[in-house]
């Protein structure tokens, strides 16, 4: 038998599983991306089967394409490419397509369309709106296909906070993961619906066919610098070198406040300033954040508002003038007879922004005021460092109360800017960040010499070419 590509044994492992979503790799080299293409091709022999592989731009995609022309044509000599359209066909009328999403809203293009095979190479590069997006075009388009979804990553990147959550951390490798949804039918009872996903890890030493012909892969990988390397050549989900602040600690049971940045509330002392900043949003989420700054200039985060949905990244909806009367109401209750300066996102001072009038009025009416914040993105960057940065005997200069939690999710899940390598992706879900810079841009503190250098001689994504 003329054999065109064979699996390896954690590939065959990968591709046997029955999951409906399957997450293989976690580590460079795997023979990721080989075994997803080789993946879409199972079910081709169907007239009416429609597969997918996507990867986040299109000069990435044709690493997959390449992969795609070695093997498909050789399986099936009939098989014709277009590339144009980005397609395969193959003679029993099945198609293959390859596709980006390099911009915010390029999911929108997947609009009204259905693919039994959903594959993503690289899935940390996509945000979890964009997978969940396309989990809604998974379906068939005629009988007897089966219906699944198969992603491949490495740690680091945009995605990796919510990857590591979906697929890593509840339950051990190669442990299957039941999840339960419920759907209210159409007579009103509610139906508990059950689906399963899973991790299958698999790292360079896994892919043999590398190792023999190109000894100095591992080499490579072996050179990385030690976050990097502890990511991308053993896989390691806690070490990636995308992560913005590298120096966030989260030890609340740490007592004597040394080495971490959560912290157990406490009654604050009605003579500390007070303060509250605020990032507006509509469809992402508003951030409003209650500061209290004591007698050495520390600041403590003491109580947060959120406005998002359960869905990653998603606002309310809220007009201003709701989200005016919920501070009122919560500063009426909490915080009676106390001055509390606020300082905002200045882009709600913008005459061009809604109609009624600008955003700022309508707080304004409401009697919530603010200050216009300062935007500057990199002293802004620079400044949460130094207020991260641990003293020599531990002690930071900002502090939040563990019931913060959104905030707690959002800042370690931040990551760098493949574009813009200095600065923060303002793809993330980044709103309580830009809270906190306008709020310490107000009152910057003096900045260290030895953290600037250490933050601008940072390149996340210095050779990271090949992964
Ligand atoms: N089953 C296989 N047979 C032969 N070569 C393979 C196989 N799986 C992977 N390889 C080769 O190993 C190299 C790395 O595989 P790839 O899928 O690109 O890794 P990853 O996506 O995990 O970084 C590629 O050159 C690929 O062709
Ligand atoms: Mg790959």
């Amino acid at each position: 038998m003329n054999v065109i590509w064979k699996p390896q044994e954690k590939q065959a492992a990968f591709q046997a599983r029955n999951e409906y979503e399957v997450l293989y790799g976690g580590a460079a080299g795997g023979g990721k991306s080989d075994a997803l293409v080789a993946e879409a091709l199972r079910q081709v022999h169907i007239s009416h089967y429609k597969g997918i592989i996507f990867r986040k731009t299109i000069p990435q995609l044709r690493e997959l394409i390449t992969k795609s022309q070695k093997i498909y044509p050789a399986a099936f000599p009939k098989a014709v490419y277009n590339s144009t359209e980005h397609v395969w066909k193959f003679p029993s009328g099945a198609r293959i397509y390859f596709g980006s999403m390099p911009n915010r809203d390029s999911y929108l293009n997947y609009q009204g369309l259905s693919f039994a095979f959903i594959g993503f190479d690289e899935l940390t590069h996509f945000t979890q709106d964009e997978y969940e997006y396309l989990i809604s075009r998974n379906r068939a388009d005629g009988p007897g296909v089966r219906v699944y979804i198969r992603s491949t990553a490495n740690p680091g990147g945009i995605g990796h906070a919510w990857v590591k959550q979906r697929f890593i951390s509840p339950a051990p490798p190669n442990t299957p993961i039941r999840y339960k949804t419920q759907v209210r039918m159409p007579d009103g009872r509610v139906k508990t619906l059950e689906r399963s996903r899973i991790f299958i890890p698999s790292s360079v030493f896994d892919n043999q066919a590398l190792l023999e012909n190109d000894p100095n892969y591992l080499t490579n990988l072996a050179s990385l610098p030690e976050a990097k390397k502890n990511a991308l050549l053993y896989g390691d989900w806690d070490s990636f070198s995308g992560q913005v602040f590298t120096e966030w600690k989260n030890h609340p049971e740490n007592l004597d406040r040394k080495n971490t940045h959560v912290i157990k509330p406490f009654p604050i002392p009605r003579h500390w300033r007070r303060f509250r900043s605020f990032d507006y949003g509509y469809s992402r989420p508003f951030a409003v954040q209650w500061w209290a700054v004591d007698e050495q200039g520390v600041a403590y985060l003491y109580r947060q508002l959120y406005g998002c949905t359960n869905s990653p990244n998603t606002g309310l909806r809220l007009e201003p003038t709701a989200i005016a009367k919920a501070i009122r109401g919560i500063e009426e209750s909490e915080e009676q007879g106390l001055c509390i300066t606020g300082i905002a996102d200045p882009a709600i001072w913008d005459e061009s922004r809604g109609s009624a009038g600008t955003i700022i009025n309508l707080f304004n009416e409401q009697g919530v005021y603010f200050e216009k914040g300062d935007n500057k993105r990199l002293p802004g960057k620079m400044q949460v460092h130094h207020r991260m940065a641990f003293d020599e005997k531990g002690y930071p200069m900002m502090y939040v109360f563990d019931t913060c939690r959104e905030f707690i999710r959002t800042i370690p899940a931040l990551v760098y800017d493949e574009r813009k390598i200095e600065d923060v992706n303002t793809d993330c879900e980044d709103h309580d960040y830009d809270a906190m810079r306008y709020f310490f841009m107000y009152n910057p503190l003096p900045t260290k010499p030895e953290i600037i250098k250490k933050a601008e001689g940072f390149n996340p994504f210095s050779s990271d070419e090949r992964r």
